[in-house]
């Protein structure tokens, strides 16, 4: 079982989705969050002084079983890709355990 972070251009979620639909990942977590990646956000002035700021983006969070794994991150790779900075990142996390709260179910039973 894997977890699947990524953070994206706030203008690519709607193609994420569908990406992942269409290799039959629909179960997904969504937030709004702030980042900043290694350009460390856009600089402006304030007052005189230079404040770092960060970005706003997209968290994108599924978790999947193995199967699913490289056609989930290809999905959102390929569908977030435009070469310039900012595209985004994905992270993969070795997930210990999933429960079902409704049933009780537990492990990749748990997943989908
Ligand atoms: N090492 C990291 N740890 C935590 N969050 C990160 C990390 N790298 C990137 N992020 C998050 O991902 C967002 C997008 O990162 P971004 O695509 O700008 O990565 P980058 O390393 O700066 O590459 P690029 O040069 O392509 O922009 C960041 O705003 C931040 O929220
Ligand atoms: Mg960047």
């Amino acid at each position: 079982m894997k977890y699947i972070i990524a953070i994206i251009q706030p203008h690519k979620l709607e193609e994420v989705k569908a990406a992942l639909e269409a290799v039959e990942v629909h179960l997904i977590t969504v937030s709004n969050v702030l980042g900043r990646g290694r350009q460390k956000g856009f600089t402006e002035v304030y007052r005189g002084s230079r404040e770092v700021g960060l970005l706003k983006k997209i968290k994108v969070e599924t978790a999947v079983n193995e199967d699913f794994l490289e056609s989930a991150v290809n999905a959102i790779e390929t569908s977030c890709r435009t070469g310039k900075p900012g595209d985004g990142k994905i992270f993969v996390i070795d997930m210990a355990e999933c429960v079902r709260i409704g049933t009780g179910e537990r492990g990749p039973v748990a997943i989908g």
